[in-house]
């Protein structure tokens, strides 16, 4: 098997401070640093796609925006995908869904059979393992190959924003472990 080199990474957030962006770059890096050396990374920003809310209608009017197919193509273009899931309310953060609903209207393969590593963080107990779950569970409908994924509790005391990076042994110890799977 060749190793995967395209590690394309977003957190499914659109906050400017946004804590699963954060853990999802410290993935990203360490995947680049300990795991695959010649990995190339691409950090995408849910706010440079930000579209109308899906309707049917629009996609009849307009057809799919450009952002859309921008996004899908990323994702195609990609080895390896790292995902962090903002949890809003028990799920998806607005953002993302609206993204995910208008690339599901190219192809309901959204994930394009890429091995993935998903994540989710929150400053609560749960890490926003409810979306996390959430995500697990619909993987095979969006032809997403999850090699692993961890929920990330209390960010603000596992978390050392300023170094941007895991402070928790466990917790690091358990990303390296998840992100291993992708080899
Ligand atoms: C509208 C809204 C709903 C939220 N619902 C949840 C929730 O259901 N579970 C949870 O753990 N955190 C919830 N939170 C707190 C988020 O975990 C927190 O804002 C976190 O920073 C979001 O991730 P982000 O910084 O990557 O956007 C909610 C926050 C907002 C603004």
């Amino acid at each position: 098997m060749t190793t995967p080199n395209k590690i394309l990474a977003f957190a499914a957030s659109n906050s400017s401070t946004s804590i699963n962006k954060m853990l999802v770059t410290h993935a990203a890096e360490v995947l680049k640093d300990e795991i695959i050396p010649a990995a190339n990374v691409t950090i995408l920003d849910l706010n440079d796609f930000e579209m109308p809310i899906f309707s049917v209608d629009r996609e009849q009017a307009t057809g799919i925006p450009e952002h859309a197919q921008a996004f899908f193509k990323a994702i195609g273009d990609s080895d390896v995908l790292l995902i962090s899931y903002a949890e809003h309310n028990g799920s998806y953060s607005s953002a993302y869904k609206n993204i995910f609903d208008w690339c599901s209207r190219i192809n309901a393969e959204v994930f394009q059979g890429k091995a993935m590593v998903i994540m989710s963080t929150s400053p609560g107990p749960y890490g926003a393992s409810n979306v996390l779950k959430t995500a697990n569970d619909s993987a095979g409908f969006f032809a997403a190959d999850i090699r692993g994924s961890i929920s990330v509790p209390n960010f603000n005391d596992t978390f050392d924003a300023e170094k941007g990076r895991l402070m928790d042994t466990d917790l690091a110890a358990e990303l390296r472990a998840q992100l291993a799977k992708l080899l």
